[in-house]
């Protein structure tokens, strides 16, 4: 199986044999949107018409596939951004039917969860556990999913209702002046700061918004407290202490993420956790969400990174799920649809 992501800024090309990974082949725009300090829509479709050909050829040259040995094509049909969706569908269509190869259309969110039943060093890989919470966070987006079947049962519990979680990494950075993506550089500046420096907001935690929004997100009116308070310190002439802010930051994200995602484990009924996406390489997400599953009893499950971030291996590997499972592949009428529902 051969599967196609462009949902974002990455055109990954991935072959999978089942759970067998064979390639995983990633050509990313991220330099060409870092002097715009996020991803341009425009600019991330036109890089994956230009990336398409060479990826889908270095993918099988990675496998040692033929095209004509493909069983069948895979791709992301949403949710993400409507250009750059419309680049990989096209690709994949163009495909199937040049090879006479079924095509099988698939969400982008299940696919992360799908990357699971994969072994990033190419071992024989092994069936997603389920029932199990997933917690997806990237720059993109930010969702708890209950998987109850991953090729039939998967419901969206609660996703962000503004920033993405690496997307607020993103714009922090930028007020505390650190170079785009900034997720990496406040998960750096951050190990030398104090957590617990200063107390800045948890978005829809309090008791009155967990009413509505027990397993939602927001992330915007973190990110104007820390400009708030940043400001307040530049205006005082005061030096900034940029590794306290980070780390202050990182904590109250994390606190959210993890607290959210373990409290629909135990509000399910499942003792299984999932991590997904670029976030997941955060140091500090990483242990706290150990700390706080091992202390409830939840098995934490987090891919290699090399699967947590977009990839093609995952949409093939969930798309080699949904035929073992007997699915039948997509028409041709699909297209990209930008708000895709699990
Ligand atoms: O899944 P991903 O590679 O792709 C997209 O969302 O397109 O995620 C990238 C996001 C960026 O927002 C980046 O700042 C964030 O993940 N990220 C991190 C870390 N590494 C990457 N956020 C926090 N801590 C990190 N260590
Ligand atoms: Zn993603």
């Amino acid at each position: 199986m051969l599967g196609i992501e462009t949902s974002c800024d990455e055109t990954g090309v991935g072959i999978v044999r089942g759970t067998r990974l064979l390639s995983n082949t990633i050509a990313s725009s991220m330099e060409e949107h870092a002097r715009y300090g996020g991803v341009v829509p425009e600019v991330a479709a036109r890089a994956h018409l230009e990336a398409m050909g060479p990826a889908i050829e270095a993918a099988l040259a990675e496998a040692s596939v033929r095209p004509d040995e493909l069983d069948a094509i895979a791709v992301t049909s949403g949710p993400g951004l409507a250009g750059a969706l419309m680049v990989g569908v096209g690709a994949a269509k163009a495909m199937a039917v040049a090879l006479g190869k079924p095509l099988y259309a698939v969400n982008h969110l299940v696919g992360h969860v799908g990357a699971d039943v994969l072994d990033a060093g190419g071992g024989p890989g092994h069936p997603v556990e389920v029932p199990t919470i997933a917690l997806l966070v990237s720059g993109g987006h930010t969702s708890l999913l209950h998987v109850r079947d991953l090729t039939g049962d998967v419901e969206l519990l609660g996703e962000t209702i503004d920033d993405a979680a690496g997307e607020a990494f993103d714009k922090v950075a930028r007020i505390l002046g650190l170079p785009y993506p900034g997720g990496p550089q406040i998960d750096r500046a951050a190990a030398a700061g104090a957590p617990n420096a200063i107390r800045f907001p948890r978005g829809l935690s309090l008791p009155k918004d967990m009413a509505k929004h027990r397993y939602d997100f927001s992330f915007s009116g973190l990110k104007t407290a820390v400009a708030r308070w940043v400001e307040q310190k530049t205006d005082a002439g005061e030096q900034l202490p940029v590794a306290d802010v980070a780390a202050s930051f990182r904590e109250a994200v994390v606190d959210v993420l993890v607290t959210k995602a373990v409290n629909a484990c135990l509000d399910r009924g499942v003792p299984r956790l999932l991590l997904g996406g670029g976030v997941v390489a955060n140091a500090r997400l990483r242990e706290v969400a150990a700390e706080r599953c091992a202390e409830a009893g939840i098995a934490l499950r987090i891919p290699a990174l090399s699967l947590c971030t977009d990839n093609g291996a995952m949409i093939a590997a969930l798309a080699a799920q949904l035929i073992m499972a007997g699915h039948e592949p997509s028409t041709l009428d699909f297209g990209a649809d930008s708000t895709l529902p699990v």
